[in-house]
């Protein structure tokens, strides 16, 4: 990959500059700098490898060279976004997961609040993340790796969920650039109708584990069994709670989300 085929393949999109590394730490890390420090509105930061790439709840991403789509894309927010930031993840899986539908006719889920699944294995994760001047949120970070070929796969001992990449799903290769180029413009696309009912409800149509029984996972505190009903406007997820029988809300946040076998 070189940065010329690079912009070529993005030129129908509103991506204004473009850093690429055939090798970086975390491209996360490279785009927060940047959002302070000059980057307009849909900078790209795009790498090959990540040696440190960082996913959710302090999680390491590995990317290994050849295998993956690695990039971080900055937005400086609206006001409207801001208030809405919870929503920025869900954002860019419902891109992820309309982009291969509409390209490669396949069908996938959003795992909430963010992680994209297809046939319940993971291929996508998403890291988003603010850089602050003073006391203002000057950039929103959209950090997201896709595992493209089989070897993106991590090792199944390495894994906290079943793991998969598009190549599996979609059965022959896929154009990287060309996945980017039309995940961009749907992240564009939906950014254009923030906190709409039309989102909701794209959003609750790909949603994984719908009327499922599923766990609530969270640090210093009791799980939550429910059976997961769908999401909100706020980017909340929400359950029947199992021992109240009553609908509650879980805010996104330090935690996650388990499928369980439940009656
Ligand atoms: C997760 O599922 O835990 C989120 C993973 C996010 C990985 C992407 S890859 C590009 C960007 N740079 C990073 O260091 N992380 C995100």
């Amino acid at each position: 990959m070189d940065i010329n085929t690079i912009k070529e393949a993005l030129k129908d999109t509103p991506v204004s500059d473009i850093k690429y590394f055939e090798s970086i730490g975390s491209t996360n890390d490279i785009a927060m700098d940047w959002a302070l420090n000059g980057a307009k509105d849909y900078s790209l930061v795009l790498a090959d490898q990540q040696t440190s790439g960082r996913g959710r709840l302090g999680r390491k991403w590995v990317t290994e060279s050849g295998s993956s789509l690695a990039f971080s894309l900055i937005v400086h927010p609206t006001r409207k976004e801001i208030d809405g930031i919870t929503l920025f993840s869900p954002l860019g899986a419902l891109a992820i997961s309309e982009t291969l539908k509409q390209r490669y006719n396949i069908d996938t889920e959003i795992k909430w609040p963010n992680d994209v699944l297809y046939q319940r294995s993971k291929f996508c994760g998403i890291l988003v993340e603010t850089s602050w001047m003073e006391n203002r949120i000057e950039g929103i970070v959209l950090g997201i790796g896709i595992n493209i070929t089989q070897a993106s796969v991590p090792p199944a001992d390495r894994l906290q969920f079943p793991a998969t990449c598009v190549e599996s799903a979609v059965g022959f290769p896929v154009d990287k650039l060309e996945v980017l180029s039309k995940l961009i413009n749907r992240i564009v696309f939906w950014r254009e109708r923030y906190q709409t009912t039309e989102f909701l409800e794209k959003w609750e149509s790909v949603l994984a584990f719908k009327g499922e029984w599923v766990q609530i996972v969270q640090p210093q505190q009791e799980d939550i069994i429910g059976k997961l009903i769908g999401v909100d406007l706020n980017g909340n997820l929400r359950l029947k709670d199992r021992r109240t029988d009553k609908e509650i809300s879980i805010i996104a946040g330090d935690l996650h989300l388990r499928p369980i076998d439940e009656k």
